[in-house]
């Protein structure tokens, strides 16, 4: 897949009315190289103006809770449902998450992460196709596509200092993040486990390729 050559149409896409009142369109941070996939909602202020997701406040809480489990940003893909931000940070609507799907799902399609986070309501249901809420998604790990996938909280409510079933957000998370610890470290031993006991290819090795939200 030419990732470049969709970033590069994504950069001018006209297809949706965001395109109107963006600064510019913000695709990515980090590395698509990694098997770690974090996922947003929608670039803010800082995000449209400086073209790059999760520079702000809440970035910076998501950075903290990498470094807490020892990554950083050079070890994840960090990207949004939407490439464009929404005239007062309002919610993406329907109609906008479905005109930029064809990005995020290249981005995905490109990654074949191994673990995926989510972060807020928006994120989540799309990844898990499904309407349940944040609140009822997280603490736990879904499979989807090959991909191991752990919702959490959006960092913005953290910042908003909620609390949740007796802990506060930001704990919450802390929470989450430690189960993505625990996934990278058992699918990384999974992975060399295969590696020591394989000694020639079977059908099995690479043959799936199934889309992501194709
Ligand atoms: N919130 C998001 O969901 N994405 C960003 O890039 C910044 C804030």
């Amino acid at each position: 897949m030419d990732i470049e050559a969709i970033r590069s149409e994504a950069l001018t896409c006209t297809k949706c009315r965001l395109a109107e009142t963006r600064t510019q369109v913000v695709w990515a941070d980090g590395s698509l190289d990694s098997e770690v996939c974090i996922i947003g909602e929608a670039p803010g202020f800082n995000e449209d103006k400086q073209g790059v997701p999760f520079v702000g406040a809440a970035g910076q809480l998501l950075d903290k809770l990498l470094a807490e489990i020892d990554l950083d940003r050079t070890q994840a893909a960090i990207v949004n449902v939407i490439k464009c931000r929404p005239p007062g940070n309002r919610d993406p609507q329907t109609d906008e998450i479905e005109a930029c799907r064809p990005y995020l799902s290249a981005q995905l399609n490109y990654m074949r992460p191994e673990v995926i986070i989510t972060l807020g309501n928006f994120a989540t249901k799309f990844i898990l196709d499904s309407p349940v809420g944040i609140t009822r998604a997280r603490g736990q790990v879904y499979a989807r596509k090959g991909a191991s996938i752990v919702p959490t909280f959006h960092p913005a409510a953290a910042l908003r200092g909620g609390r949740f079933g007796g802990i506060s957000t930001i704990d919450a998370m802390r929470e989450d993040f430690r189960l993505v610890r625990n996934v990278l470290d058992e699918r990384r031993a999974a992975a060399e486990a295969r590696a020591d006991t394989s000694t020639e290819f079977t059908a099995a090795d690479g043959a799936e390729q199934l889309d992501f939200f194709g």
